[in-house]
């Protein structure tokens, strides 16, 4: 048996968590595989809306397996506010979710150490979440940090350290902070953490794929945001690409199956980087009233644009995309006009790929597409599609040379058509 990989192949915010729970039924297993409380996966399902962080996007659909790889940050007090808000909904998690020993666990002081970098930065910030991300994942790589399994462990002699050393760095850079509260919480999730499954779940996972079992890897954030790949600096500080789900589960690249690609039929992106086809006129301003362009847990307001192909293309071809997924595209339902960015024009002249350094000065370059100009949040069939709509796919799937399999015309699980089922 092989893994399939859902992933975001924009700035973050695809909508990876509603595909995730319509995916879920088909699947034994859902797993994450990077990123940490900086994602908000939003679900609605029966009139209800559900925001998730740290937990994967399976855990609403009966008796799956819910899995936190070694390749995740966690934040012991952020998960106790999260898995008992499920819990008093309902939703009993204890025997459904697993967490990997190897995940890191981010302290109160790496967000504050973030809080500070972030100070020092200036103008130069990068608009990161404030979850303390980019500190663990340089505690993990520079062989500083503590995991899960430390907490079962000599826990209090390690964390001791750990804080006297973050707490030295923020000497250094005049941060100023009170920690009590924080790390009261903080010290209750981690007695909150000690009630799960704590567990090698690489061993766990290749033991389901020789029993046959089907496991789904979710994704956070974006291709774009990618930490090698994206548009760094302005990244977040994991591997979002295919290959992270490798290092992030212990899942071989042999054993990687279907890639799911999912984005936007617009673009998004929060926080600050580089963004060449985002509008700053009153289309733009549409595109974010109508798609409820807000961040899912920090209200921060999204920036919003066309399509970028060059961008997508990249994120297919890193990622080994073999099925597209496309989202939000209700919300282009009023536009007269449908704009994609084909090429950029960087100094006068046109090119087709995504340089290395995505300068203030780069230009888009728009293919003009009809608007579809109908109602289609109501659909349940391909068969009802408009022509423009089926024009625009058609224009997409060629652009990216990958099928598009599933089109999502709202945020309820019920509103997503599969196509290319027969
Ligand atoms: P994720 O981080 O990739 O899981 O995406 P988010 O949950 O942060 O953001 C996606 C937002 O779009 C959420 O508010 C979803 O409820 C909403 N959403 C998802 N799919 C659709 C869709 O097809 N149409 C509309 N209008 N909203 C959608
Ligand atoms: P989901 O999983 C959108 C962005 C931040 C910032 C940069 C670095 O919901 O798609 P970090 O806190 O990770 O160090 O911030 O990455 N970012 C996201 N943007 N969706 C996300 O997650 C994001 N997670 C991080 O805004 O620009
Ligand atoms: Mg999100």
């Amino acid at each position: 048996m092989k893994v399939d990989v859902l992933l975001g192949l924009q700035w973050g915010d695809e909508g990876k968590g509603k595909v995730v729970d319509v995916l879920t039924p088909g699947y034994d297993v859902i797993a994450r595989f990077q990123g940490g409380p900086n994602a908000g996966h939003t679900l609605e399902f029966e009139g209800q809306k559900y925001v998730l962080r740290s937990i994967p996007s399976g855990i609403f659909q009966g008796d799956k397996l819910n899995i936190i790889g070694n390749g995740v940050v966690l934040d012991p007090a952020l998960f106790k506010a999260e898995a008992e808000a499920l819990e008093a909904s309902g939703h009993s998690l204890k025997e459904r979710l697993h967490i990997s020993k190897k995940a890191h666990l981010i302290l109160p002081t790496h967000r504050l150490l973030d809080a500070a970098y972030e100070a020092a930065k200036g103008d130069a910030k990068v608009g990161t979440t404030g979850k303390g991300i980019g500190p663990t994942y340089t505690d993990k790589v520079s062989r500083n940090g503590i995991r899960v399994g430390d907490i079962l462990h000599g826990f209090e002699r390690k964390y001791a350290v750990a804080k006297a050393r973050h707490e030295q760095i923020l000497k250094s850079l005049n941060y100023e902070y009170d920690l009590t509260e924080q790390e009261k919480a903080w010290m209750e999730g981690v007695e909150y953490l000690k009630q799960f499954s704590l567990v090698d779940s690489e061993h766990e996972i290749n033991n389901f794929l020789r029993e046959e079992k089907s496991v789904l890897c979710e994704g956070a954030q974006g291709t774009m945001l990618d930490i090698d790949f994206g548009s760094y600096p302005f990244v977040t500080s994991s591997n979002t690409v295919c290959a992270g789900a490798c290092t992030g589960l212990g899942v071989a690249p042999n054993r990687i199956g279907e890639v799911y690609g999912i984005f936007k039929a617009y673009c998004t992106r929060v926080g600050a980087g580089p963004f060449p086809t985002e509008l700053f006129d009153e289309t733009g301003d549409k595109m974010c009233t109508l798609g409820h362009e807000f961040g899912s847990v920090t209200g921060r307001k999204r920036r919003c644009g066309w399509i970028d192909l060059v961008a997508l293309k990249y994120s297919v071809m890193v990622n080994g995309v073999t099925k597209l997924i496309m989202m939000k595209s209700d919300v282009l339902d009023t536009f007269q006009t449908i704009k994609a960015c084909v090429a950029y024009r960087l100094n006068g002249e046109e090119i087709d790929y995504f340089p290395y350094d995505i300068e203030e000065n780069l230009e888009p370059v728009y293919a003009e597409l009809p608007g579809w100009m109908t109602d289609m949040t109501k659909m349940k069939s391909e068969d009802e599609f408009p022509e423009e709509f089926n024009a625009y796919l058609t224009f997409l799937e060629e652009q990216l040379g990958v099928e598009i399999k599933i089109v999502s015309v709202g945020p309820d699980r019920e509103q997503t058509i599969e196509r290319y089922t027969e």
